[in-house]
């Protein structure tokens, strides 16, 4: 599914448009927060565009941790080309079973990343635990229409013999896990697509 064609795709897109309205709510929410001097962690971060655009902004340093090696060659272009790279660390590997992996950083960000990953519990518990300020996520809406439509994604995959799945979480469990790791709950939106969720420590 996230084949270097789709990395390409996506670096491509943001060397044309930027970043897109879901990211631009994140990015708003985390300017709300302070960026400044900030470390950042992203985890499913693909090509790394929102880090660019939070080192932009002033963000110290930002992490990427991926599961897939597909985004690396394209993500260093990227970097290269916005002349952020020394400031740019990126990791394969999955948090939510390497706790070690990654230390903690102020700001955490999971765009489009819950929906790809079956244990929500253990990948929000791991993200909540490396968030030193604040935590931001996106997720799809979780509407009987929503969770259909995931089904019909699914179905798809599987006759055409793809390992890929995504997944319905429920957003009340979602945020019961980050308050469990000492989040509050400070932002919602309930856009059309992409649902965001934003946490931050006392
Ligand atoms: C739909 S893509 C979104 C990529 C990027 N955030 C964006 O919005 O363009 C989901 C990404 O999450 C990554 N991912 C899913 N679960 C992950 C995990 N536990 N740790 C790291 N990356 C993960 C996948 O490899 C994939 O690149």
């Amino acid at each position: 599914m996230f084949t270097r064609r789709f990395a390409d795709y996506r670096a491509n897109r943001y060397r044309s448009k930027g970043l897109d309205s879901s990211q631009l709510h994140l990015v708003h929410f985390l300017e709300s927060v302070g960026i400044e001097g900030r470390t950042v962690l992203e985890i499913g971060g693909g090509v790394g565009e929102l880090q660019l655009d939070l080192l932009s902004r002033g963000a110290a340093t930002a992490t990427n941790v991926e599961l897939v090696r597909s985004y690396d060659a394209p993500a260093a272009a990227l970097a290269e080309e916005t002349g952020l790279s020394q400031q740019v660390h990126r990791l394969i590997g999955d948090v939510a079973v390497e706790p070690d992996l990654v230390a903690p950083a102020d700001l955490v960000v999971l765009h489009r990343v819950v929906c790809c990953y079956p244990d929500v519990e253990g990948l929000l518990s791991a993200a909540g635990r490396l968030t030193r300020r604040a935590l931001v996520l996106s997720h799809p809406p979780y509407s009987v229409a929503a969770r259909g439509a995931t089904g019909l994604i699914n179905l798809g995959q599987r006759v055409m013999g793809r390992q890929y799945r995504a997944f319905d979480h429920d957003p009340e469990l979602m945020t019961a896990v980050l308050r469990e790791q000492g989040l509050t709950v400070s932002h919602r939106r309930r856009g059309l697509v992409w649902q965001v969720v934003g946490a931050v420590r006392a």
